[in-house]
């Protein structure tokens, strides 16, 4: 029997899926650069199914690649044709909400907003927030440890797993569902598998932990002259003010495209920076801080946001969905040092403008935990080669000691960079544990290492 004729016979016709039932959603994520359509993508229902569908390519030496809401950015779920996709939207819901351990336990096809809402709901708060969160699924938040607004304050999404449960090449079910905040028994098994992009394994399952609810949380938008002011007002705020819970900066560029494509206007004039600041300082305490930065010169201008709609409004502008209509978009999302981003913002635009003068270039991004995006589009002509941006990029960032990588992971688009931020004994050693994982290599090749 061929093998999706075996995985019929075992998970039932319904669950999987070839041919022409393969939906557009499985293709490619959210960096729409994947093209070719897996062999089937097949739906399991429960933990023991994943790992029969595992037992069974890993016997045909069959690739394998898990699927979650299909929001990355680095083509990490994107098939190249021989592959059977699992998706896991099917392993959901929530399993437990302990609120003495403080902790949620999670099925990995969960969306990420239902997560945060159970929290909520549950007198606690699950600090892992990103854009995507009405459709990323929280196994691969996990998978490729994602980042988003809340780092700053609760770190990534590893900060935030306790217990993790996952399904190796061969099929065998390893479960770490951990509620303790201290545990130290020996390795520490579940980072293999959170950031590792379903390279070592499948995440099935996993013990979140949540924090106290934060309280009213206060928005402003803020207007700054320079990059140097942009750090000063992060450590000032963070040192004075307190309760600093997401700073993120934008460009001039970035801010006048998307604000004046969305029809908002906040101030009168234009500004070189442009920063959200939230807190969870009283209002109070807020406007104190405010005004003494506006009489030192710190700020240019500052706007607390009088309701959440106003706050939505300032939170759609960094969001910033206007700019995913330009031609041919790139997205980067390079970290380095806090204190050169503004030098590097400089030199790296000077070098994309010096080769497409007509290009659209910004910067936007966390700021905060040494992470900025990079937005590049340019029309180009048949015979041009995108990957100059990409050498162009991670050319500059080289000087500057910084990742090629901050949030988004490697996927297929950053793996033949991955040189520029690991030096060849990291590279050697993660190419040990994916031997030792996955030694037929079934585990979502050519991504990564
Ligand atoms: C963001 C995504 C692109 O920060 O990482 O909006
Ligand atoms: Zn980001």
């Amino acid at each position: 029997m061929n093998l999706i004729a075996e995985l019929r016979a075992r998970l039932g016709e319904a669950a999987v899926l070839d041919g022409k039932d393969i939906g557009g959603r499985h293709v490619s994520d959210m960096s729409t650069t994947g093209t070719a359509p897996p062999l089937a993508v097949v739906r399991p229902r429960t933990i023991e199914e994943v790992s029969t569908i595992l037992k069974l390519c890993h016997a045909a030496g069959t690739p394998v690649i898990a699927q979650g809401g299909m929001t990355g950015l680095a083509g990490g779920g994107n098939p190249s044709g021989n592959e059977i996709v699992i998706s896991l939207e099917l392993i959901r819901g929530i399993e437990e909400i302990d609120t003495a351990s403080a902790t949620m336990t999670v099925r990995a096809g969960t969306p990420l907003e239902e997560c945060q809402t159970a929290a909520d709901d549950a007198g606690l708060f699950l600090a892992l927030d990103l854009g995507s969160r009405g459709s990323a699924q929280i196994g691969g938040n996990l998978s490729t440890n994602a980042g988003g607004i809340r780092v700053i304050r609760y770190g990534m999404a590893r900060e935030q797993v306790l217990g993790l449960e996952a399904v190796l090449a061969d099929g065998t079910i390893v479960s770490t569902m951990n509620k303790m905040l201290k545990n130290n028994a020996g390795y520490d098994l579940k980072h293999l598998f959170i950031g590792s992009e379903g390279t070592l394994g499948i995440i099935t399952r996993a013990v979140l932990r949540l924090h106290p609810p934060t309280g009213e949380i206060t928005t402003v938008l803020c207007a700054v002259s320079t990059y140097e002011d942009v750090v000063k007002l992060l450590r000032r705020a963070q040192g004075e003010l307190g309760g600093v819970v997401a700073f993120e900066a934008m460009w001039r560029e970035y801010f006048e495209f998307t604000a004046s494509a969305l029809k908002l206007s906040f101030f009168a004039e234009a500004h070189p920076f442009w920063v959200i600041l939230e807190s969870t300082a009283k209002g109070d305490a807020m406007e104190s801080f405010l005004g003494e930065c506006l009489e030192d010169g710190l700020l240019q201008d500052a706007l607390i946001a009088q309701s959440h709609a106003q706050a939505r409004e300032i939170w759609s502008v960094r969001e910033g969905h206007p700019i995913e209509t330009l031609p041919n978009l790139l997205n980067f999302d390079v970290s380095l040092p806090i204190a050169r981003i503004g030098d590097y913002a400089v030199e790296c635009s000077a070098a994309l403008h010096a080769r497409w003068s007509a290009s659209h270039v910004s910067f936007y991004g966390h700021v905060g935990d040494s992470n900025v995006h990079i937005c590049f589009s340019v029309e180009y002509g048949p015979g041009e080669d995108m990957h100059d941006v990409d050498d162009i990029v991670y050319g500059v960032l080289k000087d500057y000691g910084g990742s090629i990588s901050a949030e988004h992971g490697v996927g297929t688009l950053k793996r033949p960079y991955l040189h520029l931020s690991r030096s060849p004994q990291e590279l050697a050693l993660m190419r040990c544990l994916k031997q030792a994982l996955d030694p037929r290599g079934i585990l979502n090749p050519g991504k990564v290492i």
